[in-house]
């Protein structure tokens, strides 16, 4: 019986750097990142220490890395603090006045913050902290909107040192129940509510049922965003703008070692137990510097966006840290891609001239299926670089991408990495590296990837296998909070002294990584093993499809029957033929062994608010059983009903 993961879908089309890109990137060459990628790799001391020189230290550190596999300490004994090195060391020269932050509302306001302004209001907030009592060390929870306001209560905790833990803003009082648990939080700063599609979402409500059953949390912060009714608890409630009222600017960064916990964010677990990563502050920093850097190749003119909300590692790295470590302009968006309308997008793009988009495939798929005439409304010259995150995208979603958004000029970056690895891992530099559709093509510095088989050994090109990296790397994850064990044995215990990803990949003659999906996602048909992603690209690749997801659903004879959901284009008719011609697609892009046995269509796919396809609910469905289990991250319930309705 096969035991690799078998891949049939060929790509052959590759995309050099565009030559003005490339003549402007820091990277300029494929042999430039080769030399540095090999410095990386074999001196990687000598690498990260020039490397994390161009950050603000107050100590410098006397040892790059301390590896006691599976805990790494990095740049240990050094000092610095993060909020510092985003914000105070750029207000010496002219990033002073420039804009740190822009930002719109869903209903359609905009602010922007200067970095001197940023840094103002951080400091205020800092202040505020402290005024209630919440000290370094402290955990704090952060469950608010894509506002200026959650970037300033994430640089304030940094500041003196508390440890943030932002919690969705879509998940619900259960969730943040958990979280506080979890991490023995003792304070909490949220907003009275939030915009979702035209509609508010009640924060402060959701706060107040979490709250109920008493908790380690003494203190709330309560933003004014929405205006909606809320109730105040006397004596642990309290307003954001009225404790500005007793608090100056001056909160001068707190020093704190290299190794001091910066954050806790939870990310869901095969057993459902959420897993709160715990990410520390000058190997993270160093990270997220670096890859902003040198994969975006971020510049002073730019206007970044990352859609990605708060609550997301995403969101953290690149939304908040990334871009203003280097002293950029990011750009945040509260609400929904189409609201009012499907094009909201393209609009923030023209109207605040974006240069660089990083968005999800999940995001991709839905504008397609929107249609073309939406970003044909909208000027999108200004961009000139785009990236991808979150899931392996589709060829078709990845051309789609470059023609329609890119207008055929930018590169992609298709950038793969984890809430554990706080950083990007995988990727091309746009400047220096040829992209193949779907592939994330090499390493980012420092990182040593493998594919290998059940036993650890490399497998050869194009063989499938389990995706581990095997060096520590500067902004990994120390450890699962409270839980070292599960730390060890969920990453580390495989594979001796490597790390487990839990993806499945393969690597063609290039060296190129392709990313097949999570293990849990790779289906066993008749002995053959298939990773669902491409067969979902198959599908996408057919002109009537939109967006498709297969799972496996238990089968006498095959072991696993294939099980496509699918949603269709705009235009596209449902005829009844459509079914057929879907299986013989599949059979001439894949291969027989990959055809659907059932095809299903459907108005939309059940997703988490962070655009992840719920396959566990589509597994449910598939098999006919009634939908299980935790359901409180699912971003539209109606979804279900529709989907078990369908035949
Ligand atoms: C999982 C991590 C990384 C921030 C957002 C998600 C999948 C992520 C890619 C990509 C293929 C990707 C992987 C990974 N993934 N990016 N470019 N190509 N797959 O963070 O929630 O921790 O999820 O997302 O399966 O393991 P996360």
């Amino acid at each position: 019986m096969e035991t690799h993961i078998e891949s049939h879908l060929v790509e052959k089309r590759v995309f050099k750097p565009p030559k003005d890109f490339q003549r402007r990137a820091r990277i300029k060459s494929l042999a430039q990142y080769q030399k540095m990628y090999r410095e990386s790799i074999r001196q990687p001391d000598k690498f990260w220490r020039r490397e994390a020189k161009e950050l603000t230290w107050h100590k410098p550190w006397k040892r790059v890395l301390e590896w006691k596999a599976p805990f790494a300490k990095w740049f240990v004994g050094g000092q610095l603090n993060i909020s510092e090195n985003c914000l105070d060391r750029h207000l010496t020269g002219p990033r002073r006045n420039k804009a740190a932050l822009l930002w719109e509302g869903e209903p359609g306001e905009k602010r922007t913050l200067t970095y001197q302004q940023l840094h103002r209001e951080v400091c205020r907030f800092g202040n505020v902290l402290k005024r209630n009592n919440i000290r370094k060390g402290d955990r704090v929870i952060i469950y608010l909107p894509t506002i200026p306001e959650a970037a300033i209560a994430m640089l304030a905790c940094a500041r003196i040192g508390a440890v943030h833990s932002v919690v969705f803003g879509g998940f619900s009082a259960d969730s943040i129940r958990d979280r506080i648990a979890d991490s023995g939080a003792i304070a909490l700063i949220t907003a009275d509510g939030s915009y979702r599609r035209g509609t508010i979402v009640p924060l402060k409500k959701n706060v107040d049922e979490a709250l109920q059953s008493g908790t380690s949390v003494k203190r709330v912060i309560v933003y004014k965003r929405a205006g909606n009714e809320i109730h105040m608890k006397e004596g642990r409630d309290v307003w954001w703008h009225r404790e500005l009222e007793y608090v100056d600017a001056n909160c001068p960064p707190v020093w704190l070692d290299s190794e001091h916990p910066l954050y806790i964010l939870y990310t869901s677990g095969s057993t459902g137990k959420p897993k709160g990563i715990l990410h520390t502050t000058g190997g993270y920093l160093l990270g997220i510097y670096c890859t902003m850097k040198y994969v975006f190749d971020v510049r002073d003119e730019d206007i970044y966006w990352c859609t990605a909300d708060v609550g997301w590692v995403t969101g953290h790295s690149y939304v908040v840290y990334g871009p203003l470590a280097n002293g950029g302009t990011t750009l945040m968006y509260e609400g929904a891609p189409n609201w009012p309308e499907p094009d909201r997008f393209w609009k923030i793009i023209e109207e605040h001239g974006v240069t660089i988009l990083y968005t999800a495939p999940t995001a991709i798929r839905a504008f397609i299926r929107w249609g073309d005439a939406w970003v044909k409304k909208h000027d999108l010259s200004s961009l000139r670089l785009l990236g991808s995150v979150g899931e392996p995208i589709n060829p078709e979603a990845w051309m789609w991408y470059r023609k329609t958004i890119g207008g055929g000029r930018c590169p992609i970056v298709d950038t793969w990495w984890q809430t554990e690895t706080g950083a990007i891992m995988i990727t091309p530099m746009p400047g220096a590296i040829p992209t193949k559709p779907g592939s994330a093509t090499l390493p980012f510095f420092g990182v040593d990837p493998a594919v290998v088989n059940e036993v650890g050994d490399e497998v050869g090109p194009n063989i499938g296998g389990k995706l581990i990296l095997r060096k520590p790397w500067p902004s990994m994850l120390r450890t699962i909070y409270g839980d070292k064990e599960r730390y060890k044995k969920q990453y580390w215990s495989e594979f001796k002294g490597s790390y487990l990803t839990g993806d499945g990949a393969r690597r063609d003659k290039d060296g190129y990584f392709w990313i097949v999906g999570r293990i849990d996602d790779v289906l066993n048909v008749a002995g053959h093993r298939l990773g669902t992603s491409e067969i979902e690209s198959a599908l996408v690749a057919h002109d009537a499809v939109a967006e498709a997801a297969v799972v496996g659903r238990a089968d006498d004879l095959k072991g696993q029957a294939v099980v496509a959901f699918v949603t269709l284009k705009g235009h596209a008719n449902l005829t009844p033929r459509l079914k057929t011609e879907l299986r013989d697609f599949v059979g001439v892009h894949i291969g027989a062994i990959a055809k659907p046995d059932e095809v299903r269509f459907a108005e939309a796919l059940p997703k988490t608010r962070s655009g992840k396809i719920m396959r566990r609910l589509l597994k449910e469905i598939a098999s006919g059983q009634s939908v299980t289990g935790d359901t409180t991250t699912l971003e539209d319930f109606s979804v279900l009903g529709r989907l078990s309705a369908e035949e």
